[in-house]
C-alpha cells in the first residue's frame, strides 16, 4: 500500500473508538437513534429518539445499575473477599451482575423464575455464575421471596445488591443515562418514556432531566394487567412495589397491551432494521401515544435490550405468525 493511501485511512485519536482496560469501562454512552419514521400523521415538529441500551457490554440497560450497585458495595466494604453476590432478577440484571462479578473477581449466584428465556440462563452460566430457580408461576415476586430466604439463612455469606431497594440503581441513571440524553439532544428533550421494572431507569433518568429542565415530562409504559408477556416490566398494582419507585415523580403512566408491544417490535424490525425486546416495543407504543398529543417535542424513549435475547420466547413465536400473515396479505 502506498504511503498516501495509508495516510488517507488514518484517523484522529478523537475519532477513534475507545480502547478500554476492562468491559466495565464500556458501560454506558449508548447511542440515540431517530425512530420518528414509526409515527404516522405526527406533527412535523415532533421527533422520536430511542436510546439503544443493547449496546452496553452485557447487552442491556441493567449494566448501569449493576455496576453502580457493585462499586458502591466495594466502597462501603459490604462486598469484599469471601462474599458471594446473590440477587433475584428477571434476567437482564442477572446477566449484568454475572458479567461485572466476573470482571471484578467476585462469585455471583442468581435466583430467577424457571420460565425465563433459555438465552438468559445460558448467558448467565457463560459468565460463570450459578442459578437457583424459583417457580415461574410466581413471576419475579417469587424470585424476590426465595432470594430473601436464602440470604436470611446465612447473612454474612452474601452481598445482595437488592436492585428494588438500592438507591444506587436509580443513581446510575441519574449519573449516566440522564446526562447522556441531555447532551445528545442538546438540552431539547421534552419527554422521557420508559418501561417500569424496578423503576431505576425511569426514576434516575427522569430525576436528572427534571433538574436540568423541570418541564421535561416523565412517562412510564406499564403492562396493562397483572398477567402479561412483557418480560422485564412490572404491573405495579399487582406487584411487590419496589422501594425505589415513587409514582409521584411520574407525569403519566400509559397501560400497554402485550400484543401491541410485540407488534411494534415486528414493525420496527421490518421498517427500521432495529430488532428489540418487548419492553422496547412497549416504550414505542407509549411514545407514539404521547407524540399524538403534542405539536412539537423531542421524545426520548429507552430501548432496554435487543430482540435476540428473546428468540426462544413468545415474542419470537409471535414473530413467525406475523411473518406468515404478512405473506398471506401480500398474496
Ligand atoms: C428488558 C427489560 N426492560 C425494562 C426493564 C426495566 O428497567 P428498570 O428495572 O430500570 O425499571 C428491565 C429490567 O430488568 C428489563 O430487563
Amino acid at each position: 500500500m502506498s504511503t498516501a493511501r495509508r495516510a488517507d485511512r488514518e484517523m484522529s485519536p478523537a475519532d477513534a473508538p475507545p480502547r478500554a482496560n476492562s468491559v466495565l469501562d464500556l458501560v454506558g454512552n449508548t447511542p440515540l437513534v431517530d425512530v420518528t419514521a414509526m409515527g404516522e400523521g405526527l406533527s412535523p415538529k415532533v421527533k422520536l429518539y430511542a436510546k439503544l441500551e443493547g449496546f452496553n457490554p452485557g447487552g442491556s440497560v441493567k449494566d448501569r445499575a449493576a455496576l453502580w450497585m457493585m462499586r458502591h458495595g466495594v466502597e462501603t466494604g459490604e462486598l469484599g473477599e469471601g462474599k458471594t453476590v446473590l440477587d433475584s432478577t428477571s434476567g437482564n440484571t442477572g446477566i449484568a451482575l454475572a458479567m461485572i462479578g466476573a470482571a471484578m473477581g467476585y462469585p455471583v449466584t442468581l435466583v430467577l423464575p424457571d420460565n425465563v428465556s433459555q438465552e438468559r440462563k445460558r448467558i448467565i452460566q457463560a459468565f460463570g455464575a450459578g442459578i437457583i430457580y424459583s417457580s415461574g408461576l410466581e413471576g419475579s415476586d417469587g424470585a424476590i421471596l426465595k432470594c430473601r430466604e436464602i440470604v436470611e439463612s446465612d447473612p454474612d455469606r452474601y452481598f445482595k445488591p437488592d436492585q428494588y431497594f438500592n438507591a444506587n440503581n436509580p443513581q446510575a441513571h441519574f449519573d449516566s443515562t440522564g446526562p447522556e440524553i441531555w447532551t445528545a439532544t442538546g438540552g431539547l428533550v421534552s419527554h422521557l418514556v420508559a418501561g417500569i421494572g424496578t423503576s431505576g431507569t425511569i426514576m434516575g433518568t427522569g430525576r436528572y432531566l427534571k433538574t436540568m429542565n423541570p418541564g421535561v415530562q416523565v412517562v412510564a409504559a406499564e403492562p396493562e394487567d397483572a398477567l402479561h408477556g412483557l418480560e422485564g416490566l412490572k404491573h405495579m398494582e399487582s406487584s411487590i412495589v419496589p422501594g425505589i419507585y415513587h409514582e409521584n415523580e411520574l407525569d403519566r403512566k400509559i397501560p400497554i397491551p402485550t400484543e401491541d408491544a410485540y407488534d411494534w417490535c415486528y414493525k420496527m424490525g421490518e421498517k427500521l432494521g432495529i430488532v428489540v425486546g418487548q419492553s422496547a416495543g412497549a416504550a414505542l407504543h407509549a411514545s407514539l401515544e404521547v407524540a399524538g398529543d403534542v405539536d412539537d417535542g423531542v421524545i426520548v424513549m429507552i430501548f432496554p435490550d435487543f430482540g435476540d435475547r428473546y428468540l426462544s420466547t413468545n415474542l419470537w413465536h409471535g414473530w413467525l405468525e406475523w411473518a406468515k400473515h404478512r405473506q398471506e396479505r401480500s398474496g
